[in-house]
């Protein structure tokens, strides 16, 4: 089977133009997870074209869930009916995200079977947080061959804390409380844009969560009672993508207007390379990222749950700071295996010390070589193309399902702004 590749000839030469922020994976993938919790439509919009989301429509498909095309980037889902409780195993144990409907399946058929959720080796990614909830809604879980069963005849509301903060763990547990029986309070969840966003869109659709986007979510569920259809889901723009493009920006240099996209939800990447020498001004949900003179070294950049500096833009920020003049410290604070992706760089000619599981030191300014390479998941694999775009020479990147996965159709967008970048299926 061929498999397809990107081509990239890496360059110096200014960036210039424009570019556009597509709707985010990790917002739409919660979203469609959310009519599950629904009787009637639910439209959607806003909805970047990648593997991610179609692999989920399939899954929501597997279990009896219509979803209708409305035209591009738009669609309509309606789950009134489902007929299944399992999660199909070869698209759930690809995917992390996939756990996210096992709770309002749980909640409307009384258990609910997958397999070990899978996705970007990133380290352990347990999920015990889910179990430890679930259990305390008071379904019990057994072990069917490799797969986990949940039943519960009536999920009740619980009191849940997190011991940690966890993205997927409150929003799997926000969707479950929704259809329960009682109260539920989840304490020290996630802060993240998207959960706020999940919350705004369940209330709409007539359910009672209050104080998302804190570290208290108080869900008073309905009692077993699916909520009503006919509000809209509007996917936010990926701010991880933005952010991503800024560091293309930062680091080949050149003058880039990023559009689609909400600079609020960037403040401190923003800050950071203001602070290394690259020129942001922002718009409501524009960004222009201008970078002329040198960079400069930073002290440390910490990955941290947000509103802290996300751990998704930290191998992007890694190539940055490869062609600033000095050692920048970079620390990992979320995942404890997200850092191998630096034994590719430092065969492109990066000069970057693992210091310890978490913290590389990435010292500048270094030329890049391009070489044969293979994306080794979503957010390292777009780190890459970046490698690429400002290394001499050509660069083959393979394994790029990873990247479609989550960006669409990155090859294209680059393109105007200068990359010399192409696919090849070869
Ligand atoms: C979400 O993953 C995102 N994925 C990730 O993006 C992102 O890197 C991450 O949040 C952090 O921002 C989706 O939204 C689909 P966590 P998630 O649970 O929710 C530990 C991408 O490329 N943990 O917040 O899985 C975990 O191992 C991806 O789009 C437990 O110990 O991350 C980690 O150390 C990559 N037990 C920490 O918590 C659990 O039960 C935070 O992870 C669950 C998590």
């Amino acid at each position: 089977m061929a498999h397809p590749t990107l081509f990239i000839t890496g360059s110096s030469k200014p960036l210039h133009g424009s570019i556009e922020v597509r709707g985010a994976k990790n917002d739409i993938l919660k979203g469609l997870a959310a009519s599950l919790l629904v009787s009637g439509k639910v439209a959607y919009t806003n909805i970047p074209h990648i593997e991610d989301v179609d692999r989920t429509l399939e899954l929501l498909e597997s279990l009896g869930v219509s979803v209708h095309s409305d035209g591009a980037r738009k669609m309509t889902v309606d789950a009134s009916h489902i007929n299944g409780h399992i999660l199909r195993r070869d698209i759930a144990e690809q995917m992390r995200a996939s756990i996210v409907l096992a709770g309002p399946v749980l909640a409307r058929k009384g258990r609910v079977r997958f397999p070990f959720p899978g996705g970007c080796v990133l380290g352990k990614r347990p999920i015990d947080l889910f179990m430890n909830g679930w259990r305390a809604m008071g379904a019990r879980v057994r072990m069917i061959g490799d797969e986990y069963e949940f039943s519960a005849r009536k999920l009740k509301g619980a009191d849940i804390t997190f011991y940690k903060v966890s993205v997927t763990g409150t929003e799997a547990m926000m969707l479950t409380a929704v259809l329960a029986h009682g109260t539920t309070v989840l304490r020290n969840a996630a802060l993240e844009p998207e959960i706020p966003h999940l919350a705004d869109f369940l209330n709409a659709s007539g359910a009672r969560i209050v104080g998302a986007g804190t570290p208290t979510i108080t869900i008073e569920g309905t009692g077993g009672q699916l909520l009503k259809g006919g509000a809209t889901f509007e996917t936010l723009p990926d701010r991880i993508e933005a952010g991503s493009f800024a560091a293309l920006v930062a680091a080949r240099g050149g003058k880039v207007k990023i559009t689609h996209c909400n600079p609020e939800h960037l403040a401190v990447p923003i800050e950071i390379l203001r602070e290394i020498g690259v020129r942001v001004t922002t718009g409501k949900d524009f960004m222009i990222v201008e970078r002329a003179g040198k960079l400069k070294p930073i002290d440390i950049i910490k990955t941290r749950e947000y509103p802290g500096f996300p751990t998704d833009l930290q191998a992007p920020f890694a190539i940055i700071m490869t062609q600033a003049h000095g050692a920048s410290l970079i620390f990992e604070t979320i995942f404890e295996g997200r850092m191998v992706f630096i034994d590719d760089l430092n065969r492109m000619g990066a000069y970057i010390t693992m210091c310890d599981p978490h913290r590389i030191l990435v010292n500048g300014p270094t030329e890049l070589q391009g070489r044969r390479m293979e994306s080794p998941d979503i957010r390292a694999g777009l780190a890459f193309v970046i490698a690429a775009a400002i290394a001499k020479g050509h660069t083959i990147l393979e394994g790029i399902y990873k990247i479609d996965r989550g960006y669409e159709k990155i090859e294209q967008r680059l393109r105007r702004i200068g990359v010399d970048i192409g696919r090849k299926k070869s």
